[in-house]
């Protein structure tokens, strides 16, 4: 038996406990896995809150990584002591997009990897990348992923385009460093003055306060000689997606990935037809495009952005650190 959060029916901070768990030995094709890390996503912080609470006793949290500690018959993909980093939709190995929701998604309808110890199938894991530890490796299943489907597989940025990312989370920060090694010029928002100046260190090359600019979109565009960017990296949703498509040229490119700022709204079709504006809903990506993604990172050296590390028991104050969005980057659980 190893060490386990559970988060009991419904949900809440308030059912949250350390429990135990067995994770048994390994059958034909998976892997037992000694896990050292997690990192929280929003989509997390939903399950774990009770927002989104689940409907029986639940191991929270989808990204996880650790250390390969026993393998099963015919598995030629992994050796013992290889570090491995989960995927967010265990399911989807390749190919298009298939999956609706959640229901398969570790921590939300199975359970996840805040637990010492897990027996999966080996396709549920991927490598790490190489010299990564198992706390930067679990940084990359749902934000990383999600930022490189959106800017490369989604669409196609290319050095000299222009990508506006919104805000310093997870997915914006990703897509900051992935734009920025694609050769990509990058227009940051922020509600800070301090987050910005931190985006400026890692690469931005303009920078927006959307608290002090509401129409951020138009100033962005300026930015752009009146063209307009060429990718947005929408976290904001219903409340931002206007100035986004103000921000954005035509026929540009908005990834809908987030829904920070609201879920529903009017939008006004005009400048969708009149720009021929493409979104693109994204969830999250395939376990082929976490490998393509860490064989880039693998080829370019970087390394992510951790801004706090909790223990394993606690997970509800990490949620109520990411709750006070004073965080710059990923916030993760070593144990
Ligand atoms: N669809 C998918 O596949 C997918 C995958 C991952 C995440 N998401 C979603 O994407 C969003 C961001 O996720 P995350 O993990 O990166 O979150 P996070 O790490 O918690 O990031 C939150 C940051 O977003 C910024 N923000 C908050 N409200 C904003 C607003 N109204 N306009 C612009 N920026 C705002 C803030 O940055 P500043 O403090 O700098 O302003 C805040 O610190 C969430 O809605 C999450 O559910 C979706």
């Amino acid at each position: 038996m190893s060490r386990a959060v559970i988060v009991a029916p419904g949900g809440g901070f308030d059912k949250v406990s350390m429990g135990e768990r067995a994770a048994p030995a390994p059958g034909p094709s998976e892997i037992m896995v000694r896990l050292h890390g997690c990192s929280l996503n929003y989509h997390d912080y939903v399950v774990v809150s009770g927002a989104w609470g689940p409907k029986e006793p639940r191991i929270p949290m989808a990204d996880g990584a650790g250390e390969v500690v026993a393998v099963g018959d015919g598995v030629t993909e992994f050796a013992v002591g290889d570090t491995v980093v989960s995927t967010f939709f265990p399911g989807w190995l390749d190919g298009a997009a298939q999956v609706f929701a959640f229901g398969t998604v570790p921590g939300d309808g199975v359970d996840g990897y805040a637990r010492e110890e897990v027996t999966a199938a080996a396709t549920s894991f991927t490598h790490a990348p190489e010299g990564w530890s198992a706390v930067e490796a679990a940084t990359l299943p749902t934000a990383a992923v999600t930022a490189w489907r959106a800017l490369f597989r989604d669409d196609h940025v290319k050095p000299g385009d222009t990508v506006l990312i919104q805000g310093t989370g997870g997915v914006s920060i990703f897509a900051l460093q992935f734009a920025k090694m694609a050769g990509a010029t990058v227009i940051a928002t922020s509600s800070s003055d301090e987050k910005l100046a931190r985006l400026k260190a890692l690469g931005a090359d303009h920078l927006i306060n959307y608290r002090q600019d509401a129409e951020w979109g138009r100033t962005a565009r300026r930015l752009t000689d009146g063209k307009g960017v060429d990718h947005v990296v929408e976290v904001g949703g219903a409340g931002t997606l206007p100035q986004s498509m103000t921000a954005l040229r035509v026929a540009g490119h908005i990834s809908l990935i987030g829904i920070l700022s609201g879920i529903a709204g009017q939008i006004d079709l005009m400048p969708v037809l009149a720009k021929q504006i493409r979104i693109q809903g994204v969830l999250v990506g395939s376990r082929a495009m976490q490998q393509e993604m860490i064989r880039a990172i693998d080829a370019h050296g970087m390394r992510p952005v951790i801004d706090r590390i909790f223990p394993l028991d606690g997970l509800v104050d990490a949620f109520r650190h990411q709750e006070s969005n004073t965080h710059f980057g990923k916030i993760c659980l070593s144990f």
